[in-house]
């Protein structure tokens, strides 16, 4: 099962993942969080991609494809993945292709969240994660038990740097601009699926898991 998670910034890409994955069994690969890992870990990689994720704009393709089609050979991605927030241009997609291709194989289906764009500012503005395993939540719609802590592993919530007001809604005009037409380039491909990102969270996963069947 070779999937692609498509939305716009905050749409709850990363907090459908953690539940696809468990669910099929696939890895999750976000290329946000490898890029957020290497800033952590101060590696060439995150020094340059850094500049470009604070300011909201997209880290260049020729970066993001290696990383990605990296990522994709290793062998836990022999039976499927999950790709979050790859591909995010038309170029990424074609990339994407091409290296699916070599291998004989495809994108089996693209799940295309949407949310407007008043409810992702109040999503990104008002997320917290985990500074030490990641988890997410949000401040009114999915608080922790005890403010400030994560419910998973009790260490400090912090909000990530690219979801302060100015650079959420530059991310979503970049979204708008850049990857939005990857949802006429898989409609052509046949294999694209919408979803209503504002029904809730176990709704919008029982939509998913009817798309993708047992
Ligand atoms: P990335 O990390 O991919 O971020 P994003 O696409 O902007 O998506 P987010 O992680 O912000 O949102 P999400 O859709 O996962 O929402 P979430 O589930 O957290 O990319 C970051 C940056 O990295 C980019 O700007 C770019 O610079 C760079 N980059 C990454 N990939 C790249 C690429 N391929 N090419 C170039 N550059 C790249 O949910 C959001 C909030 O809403 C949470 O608080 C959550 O609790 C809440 N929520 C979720 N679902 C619901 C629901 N159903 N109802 C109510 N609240 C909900």
């Amino acid at each position: 099962m070779n999937l692609i998670l498509l939305g716009p910034p905050g749409a709850g890409k990363g907090t459908q993942a953690a539940k696809i994955v468990e669910k099929y069994n696939i890895p999750h690969i976000s290329t946000g969080d490898i890029f957020r890992e290497n800033i952590k870990n101060g590696t060439e990689l995150g020094k340059k991609a850094q500049e470009y994720m604070n300011a909201g704009q997209l880290v260049p393709d020729e970066l993001v494809v290696e990383i990605a089609t990296d990522r994709l050979n290793a062998d836990d991605c022999k039976n499927g993945f999950l790709l979050d927030g790859f591909p995010r241009t038309v170029f990424q997609a074609e990339k994407l292709d091409e290296f699916l291709a070599a291998k004989g194989d495809k994108v089996d289906c693209v799940l295309d969240i949407d949310v407007p764009r008043d409810e992702l500012m109040i999503r990104l503005t008002g997320r917290r994660v985990c500074k030490n395993c990641g988890a997410s939540f949000h401040v009114v719609n999915i608080p922790p038990k005890q403010e400030g802590i994560c419910d998973v592993c009790g260490a400090e919530l912090v909000q990530r740097a690219d979801d302060n007001e100015e650079t959420a809604s530059n991310r979503i005009d970049v979204y708008n601009k850049e990857t939005k037409p990857l949802v006429d380039y898989y409609e052509a491909a046949g294999n694209i699926a919408h979803i209503d990102g504002t029904t809730g969270l176990e709704n919008v996963f029982n939509t998913i898991t009817e798309i993708l069947g047992d």
